[in-house]
């Protein structure tokens, strides 16, 4: 008889470790899909009865607008934020006709704006406001150059990128957590990007994304230090449409924005700070994690190859980065 060559008993182990880290992560990233939102935990009249208000940025369209109706519709009063009245007004009496129970308040600030006065006047503006939530939901490309090397941005608009996507935010959270702790239990939400990790020919946004995640991790920790009563929920979000720049037919890895803004929600309580509310979005995400780095360049490469030709191969001065916009 011919026995067959045994596999050594460490190598089978080992094996067994893969399998057993490998079964543990991917029921951590299923289990966020499949816990109770505690949403409403947040949505509480103070001790002396005034109902509860979030502030959501950026709620004149896309997600925040969604997101804004979402949260109406779990008990909160919302303030509206964003940068047009006219297209403010228009959108709170959309949402008081299907609320007609909650109260909307509007609040208009351009978020390429930074200057410290403006963060004091909206914390004076909301001091009468039992505030329980803040949204950072603003963000963006900005009104210039998309998709270049960052030679081709002008110095204005890669101000305006990084203010939008990370200093408003930023200064905006100074200035309300004080309200948020008082009022605590409260929820701080914020709206990133799956394109936080270095996606190159939008590299002010994507740097501006990825210090918005890392700002929720600190956060996240400072929150436990201090005991506060606060969750910060920090969302990574892939293509959506049904917002200002993309009315295309959503798809199973391009939700609308209603149907994200309820998965995003959904998540509130999973118990992690940075996560992939959509689960489309993560079954995009997650093969890129057993990818040898240059694969996912290429991945990459590939997927970018008709959107950054027209800007990769030149170098740019400032006067022909004028003429992009
Ligand atoms: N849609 C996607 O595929 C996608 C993917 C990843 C991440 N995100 C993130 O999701 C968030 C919302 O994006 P969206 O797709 O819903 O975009 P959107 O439909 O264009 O909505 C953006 C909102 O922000 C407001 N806004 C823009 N610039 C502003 C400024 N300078 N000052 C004040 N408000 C300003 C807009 O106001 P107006 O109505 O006046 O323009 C609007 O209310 C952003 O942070 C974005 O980076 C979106
Ligand atoms: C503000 O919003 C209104 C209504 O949507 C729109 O007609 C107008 O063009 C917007 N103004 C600017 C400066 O974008
Ligand atoms: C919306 O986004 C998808 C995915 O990036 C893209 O294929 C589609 O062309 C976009 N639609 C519009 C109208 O920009």
């Amino acid at each position: 008889m011919m026995s067959t060559p045994s596999i050594p008993p460490f190598l089978v182990w080992l094996g067994v470790l893969a399998a057993v880290v490998l079964a543990i992560k991917a029921t951590n990233t299923i289990s966020v899909y499949l816990r109770p939102s505690k949403l409403r935990r947040y949505a509480h009249t103070s001790r002396d009865g005034r109902p509860p208000w979030v502030l959501v940025t950026g709620a004149s369209d896309g997600i925040g607008k969604a997101l804004s109706n979402e949260l109406a519709d779990s008990g909160f009063n919302v303030v509206l934020h964003g940068r047009n009245r006219t297209k403010l007004l228009n959108v709170q009496s959309e949402l008081s006709q299907a609320h007609p129970a909650r109260s909307f308040r509007l609040l208009v600030a351009d978020a390429t704006q930074c200057q410290p006065e403006v963060f004091k006047d909206i914390a004076d503006q909301l001091s009468d406001l039992h505030l329980t939530g803040l949204v950072n939901n603003v963000g963006g490309g900005g009104s210039g150059t998309l998709f270049a090397t960052l030679d081709h941005y002008t110095a204005e608009n890669t101000i305006e990128i990084v203010n939008m996507n990370a200093l408003f935010p930023t200064l905006l959270i100074g200035s309300l957590l004080p309200t948020l702790v008082q009022n605590g239990p409260a929820l701080l939400m914020s709206t990133g990007s799956i394109t936080d990790a270095g996606v190159p020919l939008v590299s002010a946004y994507s740097a501006s994304k990825g210090y918005l995640k890392t700002l929720a991790e600190s956060l996240t920790r400072e929150v436990k230090i201090a005991g506060w009563d606060i969750e910060v929920l920090h969302l990574r979000v892939g293509v959506v449409t049904g917002v200002a720049g993309n009315k295309s037919k959503p798809s199973m890895f391009m939700p609308s924005a209603p149907v994200f803004a309820k998965a995003a929600l959904a998540r509130v309580g999973c118990g992690s700070p940075v996560i992939i509310p959509y689960w489309g979005h993560t079954l995009q995400v997650a093969p890129l994690d057993f990818m040898p780095v240059w694969l996912v360049d290429m991945i990459i490469e590939y997927s970018l190859r008709d959107i950054g030709s027209v800007f990769t191969n030149t170098p740019a001065t400032n006067d022909e980065a004028a003429k992009t916009k």
